[in-house]
């Protein structure tokens, strides 16, 4: 376990006294020091592994009696889900056993997808759900095993074979536990619970705009690797035209291991041994045929570090990317981001939050192929690396955010320990991605002392974490309350910490202006870094016409917004960028007008089952003109 993490956690527990939901928890369950951090098995992705998903038994615990007791001791054993018996035998064999669960005989779900889809009565379900399944462990076992979660929503714990594994708080980033020597042969039973209940003191905390899909979201895998292997490695372009390196390895023979780079695709094959601490750095000139990844040639190479028995495999894009006064510059040359801002949700009547290939493509592709773009704002939490590595694939430049959105608990120690968790984790998962150039900490927070250093302290992380990216947050503007025209100035001061200053916007929809009066709206901000606008948008419902009136909800209104928004943008001259909100309409609990809106948030450019709006064309014009244009 990664020191910093842990420290943090248990420094918040300490100071708070209050680990959101599952404080009390059963004495032989997870000390809560073991959060998991590690291993962070970086591009886990492409080892070798058995996958886990498909048919999961599935229980709900609404007063979360198999984590606490009512007097909040531990729960007793006939709460216990996770024990490693057979109920039925043995309550058959012994009537002074009683258990209240029997997860071997409950009803049964697909894994992954949110359990908000499963069935009619889970639709609208938030608190604990067990899950439990069988699996042959292969015999003659050699190396390491982890189990692997793409990512569950919210707080997971989980258990192997009746024992405890761990914890990991964060619904939308990568968690692994070493199993190695908790595997046996043959059978093998896991059983985790997962926890979407979201309060005052999670991230983010329970009021947001998107609906909050509890459950395991993302693949489970049962990892393999050698007995030391790559834990986490980066390969990128330096802005001087260097390949830099690193590597660290984990196990018995991390220290002094001879190791190579190679990337075929350039005839690359570069030496190296690991120091004491099993890591490596290097940085090496670029070869002059490495041909950089941009979204019109999204140019991937296959790059591996083997050391000793273990080969770590990516598939890797190598571009730079910078910021120079108010000039975004990809591979050294400025661009305009044409891009909408996205939710982690398939297209269809009843998304599960499953993200697939397919999925992603045909997203992905909506963007790139239907709109023209070249960016997308994945919003508002990370989403599943299935997505980054299809923005790598088509050539899409990713905004990659933590939901650190609206109202968080700025002063609770736990909450930033939480939040820096996520970004870190966020971070080293995908800092291989070409297509992610932003780091975004934040979304619409409150101007307060607490929330600047809170901020502070996360585009610290991100600066040492990863300094080849830009990193950005979505701020407000103050609004001029008497001026002629919409007259807007930021007034943010985290505003000066960021590369990029992000505006999200709304004039016309939740503020009465004419749509006409849009255009000559004014900004006053820092002329000093570029500006992107990430989101404005209106609601329409697809299909909902009125072309005299221009109702709202209209697909002309909704139209017409975007070409009096667009006109607007048009006019600001340190505009580098924008991802209008929203690609596709979104289930949102906050959204209930019945006419148009029944949960789901209409700010799509198509609907939920991809039927696109007028509006959509509207944007791919312009974006294809944009195309054309060079870059102020
Ligand atoms: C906000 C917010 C989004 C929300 C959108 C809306 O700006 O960032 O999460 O969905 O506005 O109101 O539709």
């Amino acid at each position: 376990m990664r020191k910093t993490h842990a420290l943090w956690f248990l420094a918040a527990a300490l100071v708070t006294g209050s680990f959101p939901l599952l404080a009390e928890q059963a004495p032989d369950a997870l000390p809560l020091a073991t959060v998991a951090n590690e291993p962070l098995l970086v591009s886990a992705d492409m080892r070798e592994g058995t996958e886990l998903s498909g048919t999961w038994h599935y229980s709900i615990d609404p007063y979360r009696a198999g984590i606490a007791g009512f007097h909040g001791e531990a729960p007793d054993r006939g709460q216990q889900r996770w024990l490693d018996i057979d109920v039925r035998k043995t309550m058959a064999e012994d009537n002074r056993t009683m258990f209240e669960f029997d997860m071997a005989h409950a009803q049964t779900t697909s894994l992954p997808g949110s359990w908000l889809a499963a069935t009619p009565e889970m639709r609208h379900y938030q608190g604990v759900v067990w899950y439990q399944r069988h699996f042959d462990a292969p015999a003659g076992r050699k190396g390491r095993y982890f189990l692997r979660f793409g990512a569950a929503n919210y707080a997971t714990t989980a258990y192997l074979n009746g024992k405890p594994l761990g914890r990991h708080e964060g619904g939308f980033t990568p968690f692994a536990f070493e199993v190695t020597q908790q595997l046996r042969d043959g059978d093998n039973q896991i059983t985790f619970a997962v926890d979407s209940q979201a309060t005052a003191t999670t991230v983010p905390p329970t009021v947001t705009d998107w609906e909050n899909y509890g459950g395991a979201t993302r693949g489970i895998r049962l990892v393999h690797t050698p007995a030391t292997y790559v834990d986490n490695a980066m390969v990128r372009l330096t802005t001087d035209g260097k390949l830099e390196a690193e590597a660290h390895l984990d196990g018995a023979a991390a220290a002094g291991q001879s190791l190579h780079l190679t990337i075929a695709g350039l005839k690359l094959d570069v030496p190296g041994k690991s120091d004491a601490k099993g890591n490596w750095k290097a940085t090496i000139p670029a070869p002059r045929s490495l041909v950089r990844w941009s979204p019109d040639n999204p140019k991937l190479y296959d790059v591996t570090i083997s050391a000793g028995e273990d080969v770590w495999r990516d598939r890797i894009g190598f571009r730079t990317i910078e910021r120079k006064g108010a000039d975004i510059l990809l591979n050294g040359k400025p661009i305009f981001l044409r891009g909408i801002s996205m939710h982690e949700e398939e297209i269809g009547p009843n998304p599960a939050r499953i993200i697939t290939p397919e999925a992603a493509t045909a997203l992905l592709g909506e963007i790139k192929n239907g709109l023209h773009g070249n960016y997308v704002r994945l919003s508002h939490y990370p989403h599943s690396e299935v997505m980054t590595r299809a923005a790598d694939r088509l050539g899409l430049l990713v905004w990659s955010e933590v939901p650190v959105y609206w109202m968080v608990a700025w002063s609770n120690p736990g909450t930033l320990a939480a939040a820096r968790n996520m970004l870190a984790e966020n971070i080293l998962r995908d800092r291989n991605r070409a297509s992610v150039v932003i780091w975004s900490v934040a979304n619409e927070t409150p101007v307060n002392d607490a929330r600047n250093a809170f901020l502070r302290t996360l585009i610290g992380d991100v600066r040492r974490l990863d300094p080849s990216r830009l990193v950005s947050a979505a701020l407000l503007v103050k609004r001029e309350e008497d001026a002629r025209v919409p007259t807007m100035t930021m007034a943010d001061p985290l505003a000066a910490d960021l590369d990029i200053l992000s505006i999200n916007t709304y004039n016309g929809w939740y503020t009465p202006d004419r749509l006409s009066d849009l255009p000559a709206s004014v900004w006053h901000v820092p002329a000093d870094r570029p500006l992107v606008f990430s989101e404005f948008g209106a609601d329409a419902k697809s299909g909902f016409h009125s072309p005299e009136r221009l109702q709202k909800f209209s697909e002309e209104f909704q139209a017409e917004y975007y070409r009096k928004t667009l006109e607007m943008a048009d006019r600001v001259p340190t505009l580098r960028g924008m991802s209008p909100w929203i690609l596709k309409d979104f289930r949102s609990p906050r959204r209930q007008n019945p006419d148009f809106q029944m949960g789901w948030n209409r700010k799509g450019l198509i609907s939920e089952t991809g039927q696109r709006k007028m509006a959509f064309d509207v944007l791919a014009n312009y974006y294809t003109m944009k195309s054309k244009e060079t870059p102020k």
